[in-house]
């Protein structure tokens, strides 16, 4: 046996398959168009440059969950399971490949620094008692999205609305509904991500469920409701502040 013959074969004994390597298209023509995919597909979360929103931020940082174009091909295909992140389904084999190929020429594109002082931010968040609803390194409550990555998921001018004008943000992301299991329990809590065959929640006590809707009754939605404060009574100085603080939280995955 030649030597590669047998490390290949002692590869796929140990079920070792090598990971399928991916090659991203690199012509000017197949980045347009990933472009243009990005933009009609994308940017309503990531933004038109890649500065988050909705979205994680995808410009001027590794990304956390595609450290490689493999990784990157599986979370655009398949979505983050248990965030807002979908699948793109819509997608073709090749589409794909051309949105990320144009993914990765965002990474060159620097993002803007955040104005305000994150240490007094951080002594505001403190003070507001915000760590009641949510959590940072693994200090606080679940009724609001853990924020330890926050800086990486949402760019500051999302933030800055979530604190000003939390019902502008809930009505996409965090509805309220409740529903009653196959088992017959009635449970509630914020929808995280439904299709028409499926709805994944978040209970108060941060477990995630996942129901195929024709096991489900009772279904309610409640839109708009939050039971996120509004900090709009805090000054302009104070809120840039808490964004710069929110912002710096970059916890790795
Ligand atoms: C409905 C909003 C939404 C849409 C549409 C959307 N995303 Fe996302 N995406 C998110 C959210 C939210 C996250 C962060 C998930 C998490 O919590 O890790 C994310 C994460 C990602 C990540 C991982 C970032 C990291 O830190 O590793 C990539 C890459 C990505 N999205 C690319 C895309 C591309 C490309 C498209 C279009 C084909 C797309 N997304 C469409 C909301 C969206
Ligand atoms: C009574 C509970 C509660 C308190 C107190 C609270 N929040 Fe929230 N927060 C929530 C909930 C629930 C959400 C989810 C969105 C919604 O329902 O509007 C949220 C959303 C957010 C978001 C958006 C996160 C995302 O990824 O979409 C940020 C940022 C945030 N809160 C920051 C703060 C800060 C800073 C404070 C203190 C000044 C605070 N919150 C106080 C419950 C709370």
């Amino acid at each position: 046996m030649k030597p590669l013959a047998f490390l290949l074969a002692a590869a796929a004994a140990f079920g070792a398959d090598p990971p399928a390597k991916v090659t991203l298209p690199t012509s000017r023509a197949d980045l347009e168009r990933g472009k243009k995919l990005y933009q009609s597909n994308c940017s309503l979360c990531h933004g038109a440059n890649g500065d988050g929103g909705r979205g994680a931020v995808l410009a001027g940082r590794k990304l956390a969950r595609a450290a490689d174009d493999a990784a990157l091909l599986k979370v655009i295909e398949e979505g983050v399971r248990g965030t807002e992140m979908p699948g793109a389904w819509q997608l073709s084999a090749g589409e794909a490949r051309q949105v990320a190929a144009f993914v990765r020429t965002l990474g060159r594109v620097s993002s803007k620094p955040v104005p305000g002082d994150p240490t007094h931010g951080a002594d505001l968040y403190a003070r507001n008692n915000c760590a009641a609803c949510h959590t940072i390194r693994g200090q606080g409550g679940s009724t609001g999205p853990d924020l330890s990555d926050a800086g990486l998921r949402r760019n500051p001018g999302y933030l800055r609305t979530s604190l000003t004008d939390p019902e502008a943000e809930a009505p996409r992301s965090y509805q309220w509904v409740s529903l009653r299991t196959p088992a017959g329990d009635a449970i509630t809590g914020t929808r995280l991500n439904e299709d028409s065959f499926s709805i994944q929640i978040r209970d108060p006590s941060g477990n995630v469920h996942s129901f195929w809707k024709h096991e489900i009754s009772d279904l309610k939605k409640d839109r708009g409701k939050s039971t996120m404060p509004s900090y709009k009574q805090l000054s302009s100085a104070d809120l840039d502040d808490l964004v710069a603080y929110l912002s710096s939280l970059k916890e790795a995955l």
